[in-house]
């Protein structure tokens, strides 16, 4: 069975494929390269044995879309990953994100459409709830006003597969609102591999305790938590891939309620940053150079899931902690760095 994933060669989409190809499917990727590189391919190899199908051209191109679903008819689900996904980067460049995060999504639902049955899978953020007003949050806590083109462009994503899905019942979705995806594979042979600067908290921490970075800079402790950083819900990006899969086979076996569902795919366990430098420097067995800086603009005090509903209707929970997880990507870090 034959299952595409756009964006496959990027962080999430990399580690999807390796369990998708687990399971024993045959995966299509396509990815324009502009935030992975086809050395990831190798890595998927490394770890399954078998390469997957790649395509590279960027999905902006609605002719290359709609060139690729005509040779491709026998598509069975759709997992899509393919967006830009800097929160900074969205506030600079809005239109780049609208493009890219909407566009694409549209000129992919409009070949899906004329399909007798489809799945499709898409990838969405926590990013939605904003600050919510009650922890853990649930899956109908309310979406609000975006902070950012970014999370804007999640909320509008879900709100045109709902609508599309309305119409088109032969249309399957799922909606996954990840929390914070971090780690790597186990066999190190695949991970995050930010470009630039790291934006995110665990590929700093790991570039820094690599000597890569000086220092990592903690943005604030005057939040009203115990230790004063924020807390978010850091789930090892395995475990993540693996609800991808499971969403994936609820849509193939018609075990879905609706042709629209969403689903918060976390740990259900809030940490702070502070805790998550501890486990750091637990797992690394060293101590990390940080300071405290003031507030990053935009950040809010928490957030961390109820994952009862992915637990109980989907079947899928998360299995690694986040000392686990913190170890696959140190492991993954000092690989990558010694390769250079
Ligand atoms: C986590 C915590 C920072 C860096 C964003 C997007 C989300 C998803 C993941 C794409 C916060 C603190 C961070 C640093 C720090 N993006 N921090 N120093 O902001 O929760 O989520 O990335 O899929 O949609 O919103 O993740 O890792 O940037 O920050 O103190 O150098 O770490 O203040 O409290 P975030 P993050």
């Amino acid at each position: 069975m034959k299952i595409l994933v756009t964006g496959g060669l990027g962080f999430i989409g990399s580690h999807t494929t390796v369990e998708l190809q687990n399971e024993g499917y045959e995966v299509v990727i396509i990815d324009n390269c502009s935030n992975s590189s086809t050395e990831v391919l190798k890595g998927i190899e490394a770890i399954t044995g078998k390469q997957p199908i790649f395509e590279n051209f960027d999905l902006r191109e609605k002719d290359k879309v709609q060139d690729f679903f005509s040779r491709h008819d026998d598509i069975a689900g759709v997992i899509h990953f393919a967006a830009s996904k800097a929160v900074g980067e969205s506030v600079e460049k809005p239109l780049l994100y609208y493009e890219n995060n909407i566009s694409v999504l549209v000129y992919i639902l409009q070949e899906l459409q004329k399909k007798n049955k489809t799945n499709f899978i898409f990838s969405s953020s926590c990013t939605v709830y904003g600050q919510a007003d009650e922890l853990p949050i649930t899956e109908n806590a309310p979406v609000k006003i975006a902070e950012s083109p970014y999370g804007n462009t999640k909320q509008i994503g879900e709100e045109i597969i709902q609508d599309t899905c309305k119409v088109k019942p032969n249309l399957n979705a799922i909606a996954l609102r990840y929390f914070n995806p971090i780690g790597a594979h186990p066999s190190a042979e695949i991970g995050e591999l930010p470009i630039g600067v790291p934006q995110n908290l665990v590929p700093f921490i790991t570039q820094t305790g690599i000597g890569l970075r000086e220092q990592l800079s903690v943005f604030g402790d005057d939040y009203p938590t115990e230790d004063g950083t924020c807390i978010r819900d850091y789930i090892h990006v395995v475990d993540l891939a693996k609800a991808h899969v499971v969403a994936l086979q609820r849509l193939l076996s018609d075990k879905n309620t609706s042709n629209y569902e969403v689903f918060n795919v976390g740990t259900g366990t809030g940490s702070s940053v502070l805790e998550v430098i501890q486990s750091f420097e637990k797992v690394s067995n060293q101590k990390l150079n940080y300071k405290i800086v003031d507030r990053r603009e935009g950040d809010i005090t928490a957030a961390y899931a109820n994952t009862d509903k992915a637990n109980n209707e989907l079947g899928w929970k998360a299995k690694s902690s986040l000392d686990e997880a913190l170890s696959s990507a140190w492991k993954w870090e000092q690989k990558v760095r010694h390769k250079k």
